[in-house]
């Protein structure tokens, strides 16, 4: 399952103390993931535009008691550098984005391409070298292809010298299939 792959990924990438970002915490799923590896000497941004969002993934962490790192924007992620503490430039080790829709809510809140491709951007200037931002974007719902393309046209943008690019395509599990974005940046870079 495509989920295990992105936890797996983001398990082996992340440490204990890190700064780390999920753009769309939904349902809570991937911030707990985050909250777990980084423990409470870390720090987890969590972002949604929809308060039932960020409830529920504040029910979830006190559930699990990882609330200890965690804090909650309940705002757009395009606005992410503005609301973040200031000093974090070159220290965010890992950004999430799972796009689309929260499962169990409102499929017509979604997210967009303008406010995806602004949160990303923002993210490449407050990753530190050593970074990864991961992003799973679908494209069976209204919008999801345009915003798919329009990460996928990103990504190709990115100088290569500067970013490792792997896009993952699982095949067989559903069509359309959900594509996964992990983005790294080169270790070559002076
Ligand atoms: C697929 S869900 C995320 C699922 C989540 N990662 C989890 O583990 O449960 C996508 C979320 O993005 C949120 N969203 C949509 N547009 C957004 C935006 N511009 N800024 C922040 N969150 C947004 C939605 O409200 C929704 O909760």
């Amino acid at each position: 399952m495509l989920t295990h792959r992105v936890h797996r990924a983001l398990a082996g990438h992340l440490r204990a103390g890190d700064i780390a970002l999920d753009a769309t915490c939904g349902n809570g799923h991937d911030t707990a993931l985050l909250a777990q590896i980084v423990g409470s000497s870390g720090q987890v941004h969590a972002f949604d535009l929809q308060q039932e969002a960020i409830a529920q993934t504040h029910a979830r962490l006190t559930m699990l008691g990882l609330l200890a790192p965690v804090r909650f924007h309940c705002a757009d992620h395009a606005r992410l550098s503005a609301l973040l503490p200031a000093g974090l430039q070159g220290r965010l080790r890992v950004a999430v984005f799972n796009l689309g829709y929260r499962p169990g809510s409102d499929h017509h809140i979604v997210t967009a391409p303008a406010t995806t491709l602004a949160a990303l951007n923002a993210c490449t200037d407050l990753l530190s070298r050593d970074g990864a931002i991961s992003v799973v974007a679908y494209s069976g719902h209204p919008g999801g292809a345009v915003e798919t393309d329009a990460v996928i046209h990103w990504s190709e943008a990115l100088a290569p010298q500067d970013w490792h690019v792997i896009w993952t395509c699982p095949q067989g599990v559903r069509r359309p299939a959900p594509r996964w974005l992990w983005l790294t940046r080169q270790q070559t870079q002076t």
